[in-house]
């Protein structure tokens, strides 16, 4: 198996062996799925948009109504783990272990884990996504947290079918996002991409990527889509924190070829990366 930390696993801050790192088979985060986390990327030891991920983990928190504790205090955890290098910064939060008190006595664990090789190009299969928010507003609507069971199922499924991962679709056959990472098109030169209204993830990647646009002057139409717009696109793009902006090589039957503006908006977004990492 291959390494799974880099440096020791922080359990509520304490540096601890990754063989010893171990939450209690009684708290709710393994029993119910009830925590949430955020995954950020190290860039050489500094982390892209580190307030950005905190931000959202204290939102998702605070659906959850777990007490998140001192927030400069999880984002020195985070600094110290990413200073390993180059690599994926995993946050959890769990719910706890007390069931009469949920989410008091939770345990935060922050590590840094070894970059994968990361694919250049990704096939994506259509899958309908009926357990999705799409718009219905619950107490955990734009929280990420840690029941991304059906999440998986959905890559499972699409694995199952010879692809790599999958595109998520809503009522009506609207564009939502993958399981793991948001998704964006091209046609005619304009940049398409799914609104937050259809409470995908807000993901850290997009806004940068949609930042990137606004810089390297790309029109942007974000919204509600049939999935027709993304299956008769010139291109198709995932982004996110570990696939970065990605081509798409395949969507259901169609293929793609990885296009120029992807390749534009993948530099620019390496771009801005440097320039806040540096
Ligand atoms: C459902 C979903 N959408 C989108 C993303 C991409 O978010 P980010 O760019 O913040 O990594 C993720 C990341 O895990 C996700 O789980």
């Amino acid at each position: 198996m291959r390494e799974r930390a880099v440096g020791p696993v922080l359990m509520n801050g304490v540096p601890t062996d990754p063989a010893d790192a171990a939450v209690s088979v009684f708290d709710v985060g393994f029993q119910r799925g009830y925590g949430c986390f955020e995954t950020m990327r190290s860039y050489e030891g500094s982390l892209f948009r580190l307030e950005g991920h905190l931000d959202r983990l204290q939102r998702s928190a605070s659906n959850l109504r777990i007490g998140l504790g001192d927030l400069s205090l999880l984002a020195s955890w985070c600094t110290q783990a990413a200073r390993g290098g180059d690599g994926v910064l995993r946050v959890y939060v769990t719910g706890g272990t007390d069931a009469s008190a949920l989410g008091t006595n939770n345990v935060t664990v922050v590590y840094l884990e070894p970059l994968a090789e990361i694919p250049s190009s990704v096939r994506l299969d259509l899958l309908e996504a009926p357990w999705h928010a799409d718009g219905r507003v619950s107490e955990l609507t734009g929280a990420k947290t840690m029941s991304y069971g059906p999440n998986l199922a959905a890559t499972i499924e699409a694995w199952s079918k010879g692809y790599d991962d999958a595109a998520l679709l809503g009522n009506g056959d609207v564009v939502l996002e993958g399981p793991t990472f948001s998704l964006g098109w091209v046609t005619d030169g304009v940049v398409f991409t799914p609104s937050l209204e259809s409470h995908i993830l807000a993901s850290i990647t997009r806004e940068a990527t949609l930042e990137v646009c606004d810089r390297l002057g790309i029109e942007v139409s974000v919204g509600r889509f049939h999935k027709d717009a993304l299956v008769n696109a010139d291109e198709v793009f995932v982004m996110s924190t570990v696939k970065e902006v990605m081509p798409v090589t395949a969507v259901g039957e169609v293929a793609l070829v990885p296009g120029p503006c992807t390749a534009r908006l993948l530099a620019g977004f390496r771009e801005l990366v440097a320039e806040e990492t540096s």
